[in-house]
């Protein structure tokens, strides 16, 4: 799906648009019960510039996690368009929605970083490298990289000991600051925060959410999920709420009806 002209025009025109949602929707459709349609997001529409944090809210449900996925290009979204600044392209935008795959490893590498709740680990790296990773993708001098990752771990109390170990045997809190390490070590101009802080303590959530601002402060165009009211209030500049979810959709005669959580 291409943009519309307006919205294609708009990144011409606004520099400091980062990312351009409109009226993204999502059903998913569980094949193996029955067919029956979840609709996730039902028109959601976004424009995030540089320097914003906008923090998604809304029930358990609403829908936050999928509205970030398909921001980032996990999800196809069912409906509507998602567009971000990508300079390496002559209309300086990547419509995300239809997208060709290395484009968006491309967006991936230089432009969108997205950090999760949980680390994916990667068997036998060690935590250093698996930090480093994203600026040696980048061509980063490998000890740079590995410098720069150092610092950052140290930044967010991850024992200095832990490092030459890959992290597969460390406590969730220890993960989650090792993938928001590794998240944000490239600073990416577009950041994607699913509940970055779930498992830390409030020192450590301290620390993350002063590297988020920091973020916010160069220029990052963010948006996030917090589950903690502090944290959403330090790094904020806007809210937007997503509503609960509908009841199922297609569901057949005879069916049982059920909550869907
Ligand atoms: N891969 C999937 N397949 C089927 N349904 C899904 C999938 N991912 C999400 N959903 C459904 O979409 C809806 C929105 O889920 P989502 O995880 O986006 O909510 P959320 O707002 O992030 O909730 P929470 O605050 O609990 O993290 C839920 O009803 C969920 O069951
Ligand atoms: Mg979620």
């Amino acid at each position: 799906m291409t943009l519309n002209p307006s919205s294609a025009r708009a990144f011409a025109e606004r520099p400091a648009l980062m990312l351009r949602a409109e009226d993204v929707r999502k059903t998913f459709t569980l094949h193996g019960q029955g067919g029956i349609g979840i609709e996730a997001l039902a028109g959601v529409s976004l424009d995030v510039e540089r320097g914003e944090c906008v923090v998604l809210v809304g029930p358990s449900g609403a829908g936050k996690s999928t509205f970030l996925r398909c921001l980032y290009g996990n999800y196809l979204a069912s409906g509507g368009t998602i567009a971000i600044r990508d300079d390496a392209l002559p209309q300086q935008h990547l419509a995300i929605t239809g997208a060709e795959p290395h484009d968006v490893l491309r967006l991936r590498r230089n432009v969108v970083g997205y950090v999760s709740q949980f680390l994916r680990v990667i068997p036998r790296v060690s935590t250093l490298d698996i930090v480093a990773a994203p600026l040696v993708a980048r061509g980063v001098d490998e000890d740079e990289a590995r410098e720069q990752a150092a610092q950052l771990l140290a930044r967010l109390n991850v024992p200095q000991r832990l490092w030459p170990l890959a992290p597969a045997t460390f406590s969730g809190g220890e993960q989650q600051r090792v993938n928001i390490a590794r998240g944000l070590i490239a600073q990416h101009r577009v950041l994607l925060l699913d509940e970055p802080t779930a498992s830390l303590d409030a020192e450590n959530r301290a620390v993350v959410a002063q590297l988020i601002v920091e973020a916010r402060e160069r220029g990052a165009a963010i948006v996030g999920v917090f589950h903690d009211e502090d944290t959403r209030e330090r790094v904020a500049t806007r809210v937007l709420t997503l509503a609960a979810p509908r009841a199922p959709i297609g569901l057949q005669a005879g069916m049982e009806t059920h909550a869907v959580a």
